[in-house]
């Protein structure tokens, strides 16, 4: 069979099949759902990062509906020095995040923060009804035209324009929520807006956790499986976060305080990522090749306080920081703990988020609060 040949139905449901057979698909009703919402309704045009790197698609280009139901993020909106700020997220993601959703009731909305181009609302409006499902952007252009789709699709969501931070009050309350860009910490809002027994699906720095609300809002669970780096929350439509790669010529030449340390990790590996992530959700870190020798940065722009870190061969590093903050002594205990405890995946992690907002990470017996 040619490529051409494919009809999008055939794809879609290659894809659906593929999501459960590695277990991001569990339940019949999401099955259902992802093999009923057309992708290719909501994204017309996109950036997919393939072999070849970074390639454009149309909806009239040869591959087009090929790239839509690869599983893949698609970029749909870039700013001006050409950060992604909207997209279409990968279905794997998607799938293991829905099916993590457990509503309180079979009756209260479902609120979906992050709208992008819509897919996401679509699948929810498929489960859920779309007279359930809230769905709310801080882009109002994403907005209207995530509207358009939808109406396309023959889905009706409620959409609402404003920072996902704040929830959707005029909806509340929820029975449960879910949030497709990335968060360093769970907003107040979200537990004072879900009913309690409902619970928060979220991106929270590079994991993904589930967490149920119980009494005075006080939330627990656990991190899923997988990782995830979504595009970080931004307070409006035209305000992106200055990227870590901007830091680069600082963090390269600073000079501070010096010393020798022991590198339990090296900070940009998959799960030391994620507790960095956790432990640093203001913090910004990158990796640099000076001099054919990989060193990695760590910068807090708003207190200036910065750390290197230049690994030796015998596991050990040179540490030069600089600023009121010592960067890399808040992140170390993380990395020396996940190391004893043999490197543990992401879903071995839980989190409670207290009634005040404090937030505090759990690694069997061991627990760290994080700062706020
Ligand atoms: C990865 S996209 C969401 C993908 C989408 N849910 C889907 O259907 O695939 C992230 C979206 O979050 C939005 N966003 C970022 N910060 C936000 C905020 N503070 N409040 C609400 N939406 C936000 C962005 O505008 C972007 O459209």
């Amino acid at each position: 069979m040619t490529t051409t040949a494919t009809s999008a139905e055939e794809l879609r449901h290659r894809m659906v099949e593929q999501l459960a057979r590695e277990g991001a698909l569990h339940s019949s009703e999401w099955r259902a759902a992802f093999d009923a919402v057309p992708r290719e309704r909501f994204v017309h045009g996109f950036t997919r990062r393939t072999e070849r790197g970074l390639v454009t698609y149309d909806q009239d280009d040869p591959g087009y509906l090929e790239a839509v139901y690869a599983d893949d993020s698609l970029n749909t909106q870039y700013d001006e020095h050409g950060t992604a700020t909207s997209s279409s997220s990968q279905p794997t993601v998607m799938a293991h995040m829905v099916e993590a959703l457990a509503p309180a009731s079979d009756t209260l909305p479902v609120l979906d923060l992050g709208t992008g181009p819509g897919y996401n609302a679509a699948l929810l409006s498929h489960r859920y009804g779309s007279a359930r499902v809230v769905s709310r952007d801080v882009d109002p252009a994403l907005v209207s035209a995530a509207d358009d789709h939808l109406a396309a699709a023959g889905y009706a969501p409620t959409l609402s324009v404003g920072d996902g931070a704040e929830g959707c009050p005029d909806h509340a309350p929820y029975g449960a929520l879910i949030a497709t860009y990335g968060t360093g910490r769970i907003p107040d809002a979200w537990r004072a807006q879900v009913a309690r027994g409902g619970n928060i699906v979220a991106a929270l720095g590079y994991g993904l956790i589930s967490l149920t609300i119980g009494e005075h809002a006080r939330a627990t669970g656990h991190f899923l499986p997988i990782l995830a780096a979504f595009m970080k929350a931004r307070t409006g439509p035209d305000v992106a976060p200055t990227p870590a790669r901007g830091y680069a010529g600082t963090l390269a030449t600073a000079e501070g305080h010096t010393r020798e340390i022991e590198l339990p990790a090296k900070p940009d590996e998959r799960m030391p990522s994620f507790l960095g992530s956790l432990a640093h959700p203001d913090v910004l870190d990158l990796s640099m090749l000076i001099e054919g020798q990989t060193r990695y940065g760590l910068i807090h722009p708003n207190t200036r306080s910065w750390a290197r870190i230049t690994p030796n061969t015998d596991g050990t590093a040179r540490l030069d920081h600089g600023g009121p903050r010592n960067l890399w002594t808040e992140r170390a205990p993380l990395l020396e703990a996940w190391r004893a405890a043999g490197g543990p995946n992401a879903d071995a992690y839980r989190l409670t988020v207290h009634p005040d907002g404090t937030h505090e990470l759990h690694l069997g017996e061991q627990t760290w609060p994080l700062p706020s």
